[in-house]
């Protein structure tokens, strides 16, 4: 079977990316066919006798401009012209990479039929003071940043998006229900994790985590869910999809009728 999903990444820096990539989940992934990732130096693209990428801006100021003539060339070699997949700039100044934007990208991936080819997903990483602005007009057609902060380069980013979206395929992760429990999946940060030891220092595990009922058990992880969002980020209860007795939990909370 064809892999779910499929990465160009485009970059002046490919080297830093195989380390992570050999080193972690995504690479038994990889190994196993469910996802594909190609990096690209844009550098090689460039046809000048020093292979020179970018340049002094128009208009002045300080800083470099990444050149448009490699990247076009680089992004219509492998992906024809115009591109036969979307492409997404990294840039502080995209749509805030989010859970919900996260599971957007992966969607087409988890909907596809046996047979049919991998959901194809291009990643463009600036450098310097960013791409000239005819590549986001005209080649790019989303733009994604990781928060809101300014980074040296859209490598790391790039790492972030393809670790988020990997991680939802069927079969990367051991737990298939695992990343629908995890934090900002369901609209509330993830209840605590206990290990063994069950004492540690003369810090207990809590009881009910070891009393074998399942029920309790999950009413207390939705508790702590809630609470901890509650704590932490009551924005985000805005939005989470709530049941009856996850309100009235709420209404304790906001009463001071529980301990928080
Ligand atoms: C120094 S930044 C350029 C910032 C740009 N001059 C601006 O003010 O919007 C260089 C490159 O790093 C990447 N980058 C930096 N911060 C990022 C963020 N928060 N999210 C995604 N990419 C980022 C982008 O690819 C960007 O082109």
């Amino acid at each position: 079977m064809p892999p779910y999903l499929r990465f160009d990444v485009f970059t002046l820096l490919p080297d830093v990316f195989e380390p992570y990539l050999q080193a972690s989940i995504l690479q038994r992934a990889r190994q196993r066919g469910l996802v594909e990732i190609s990096i690209h130096n844009i550098r090689d693209w460039a046809t000048d006798k020093h292979h020179v990428t970018d340049d002094e801006h128009y208009g002045g100021g300080g800083g470099m401009v990444m050149k448009p003539e490699p990247i076009f060339a680089a992004v219509e070699s492998v992906l024809g012209s115009p591109p036969s997949c979307p492409v997404i700039l990294l840039t502080p100044q995209g749509r805030v990479l989010t859970q919900a934007v996260v599971t957007e990208l992966a969607a087409p991936a988890l909907r596809r039929d046996a047979g049919d080819p991998p959901h194809h997903l291009a990643l463009l990483c600036g450098r310097y003071e960013g791409v000239d602005e005819r590549v986001r007009q005209h080649l790019v057609s989303d733009e994604i940043s990781v928060g809101d902060y300014v980074l040296t380069g859209g490598e790391l980013p790039a790492l972030v998006l393809i670790d988020a979206v990997t991680r939802l395929i069927p079969g990367v992760l051991g737990d298939p229900d695992g990343p629908w429990d995890d934090s900002h999946a369901s609209g509330l940060l993830e209840y605590p994790h206990y290990t063994r030891p069950p004492e540690f220092r003369g810090w207990r595990v809590p009881d009910v985590l070891v009393s074998g009922d399942h029920a309790r058990v999950a009413r207390w992880r939705r508790e702590q869910a809630l609470l901890r969002t509650w704590q932490r980020r009551p924005d985000l209860l805005e939005k989470a999809n709530l049941s009856d007795s996850d309100r009235k939990f709420l209404e304790q909370l906001n009463t001071g009728e529980q301990d928080s």
